[in-house]
């Protein structure tokens, strides 16, 4: 199972292909860096110590060196080495990470960034679902690399799951694409990492590797149609909740807020500011805009007995 919550999102611990490639270039960066600073310093120091006014000198200029031909050629020709060196490699992953043709049977998901959510699509299975992206593992005897193609509806948003990939930009009218493959199961934190207005820091996203079977069986069970027949069913589609979200089977089609058709089925709500509870779930139809405060779900002002069937019908759709 997915048990394994990797809660900080730690650039220095990749657990997924592209990400592994990222971290060794920037650890080769990180170092060419440390011994040019190393050097620099020596030489900093040394100069202060060596070159310190000798006491009882007042007023007699040093030795002026003018021109040096050695010392010119090595200081243009040391750094423009350092900086191909450093290109050529940076180029090498670029090209590893963007210029890979996905393998045919890469699961296709397509993101879409909202304003302040992230809807995920599986077209192949006909699944709709939000803020949490399922993924299978990757393993040596069955790779499997997923494809996310990227959209925005509003403004640009970036995704970013440190431990998986780098960022890729969500642009309106121009989708992206990017690929991870993940090599080991548990939860990954994400967040939008391009700023996207109000609520641009609680557009956290999630996602899940897991094992084949179980990513199968949450794949089935996302394809169930929504539960039907509840007692607050009617109430819930008289109301105007239905005009931005759908319930698979029934009235409800908006499609400005996440799908809801199996929304208890999810870890969070409002995109990952709470845990996905029941009073939770209350405290999120009753008051949106102070829990997260900005967001396009309007107060419904629903009185409290309204507030329980919602909330009732609600937590019926696992
Ligand atoms: Cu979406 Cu920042």
């Amino acid at each position: 199972m997915s048990g394994v919550v990797h809660s900080v999102a730690n650039i220095f611990r990749p657990l997924s292909t592209p990400a592994e490639s990222i971290y060794s270039l920037s650890i080769l960066v990180l170092a060419v860096c440390l011994v040019i600073f190393a050097v620099v310093a020596a030489i900093l120091i040394y100069t202060l110590f060596r070159f310190r006014r000798p006491p009882g000198d007042f007023d007699r200029e040093p030795p002026q060196v003018y021109g040096s031909n050695q010392i010119e050629i090595a200081w243009t020709v040391i750094p423009v080495l350092i900086v191909v060196v450093l290109s050529m490699a940076t180029a090498r992953v670029i090209s590893e990470v963007q210029n890979k043709l996905p393998p045919a049977d890469a699961l296709q998901v397509t993101v879409v960034g909202h304003q302040w959510w992230w809807e995920i699509r599986y077209p192949a299975f006909g699944v709709l679902t939000a803020n949490e992206l399922h993924v299978p593992v990757s393993t040596a005897d069955r790779p499997q690399t997923t494809l996310l193609r990227l959209e925005s509806v509003d403004v640009a948003h970036s995704f970013w799951v440190p431990q998986l990939a780098g960022k890729t930009d969500l642009i309106p009218n121009h989708p992206n694409t990017m690929w991870i493959e993940p090599k080991v199961e548990g939860t990954f934190v994400g967040n939008c990492a391009e700023f996207c207005g109000l609520q641009h820091a609680n557009m956290l996203l999630r996602v899940i590797v897991e094992a084949p079977a179980d990513f199968d069986r949450w794949i089935a069970s996302q394809q169930r149609p929504a539960e039907r027949g509840h007692p607050d069913e009617r109430l819930f589609m008289s109301l105007s909740c239905v005009s931005c979200h759908a319930v698979s089977g029934t009235p409800a089609t908006g499609i400005f807020g996440p799908d809801l058709s199996h929304v208890m089925s999810r870890q969070t709500l409002g995109a990952g500011v709470m845990p996905n509870t029941f009073e939770n779930l209350r405290r999120w139809i009753r008051e949106p805009q102070s829990v997260k405060p900005g967001n396009l779900m309007p107060n419904m002002q629903l009185s409290d007995r309204e507030l329980d069937q919602v909330q009732a019908y609600l937590a019926s759709l696992k």
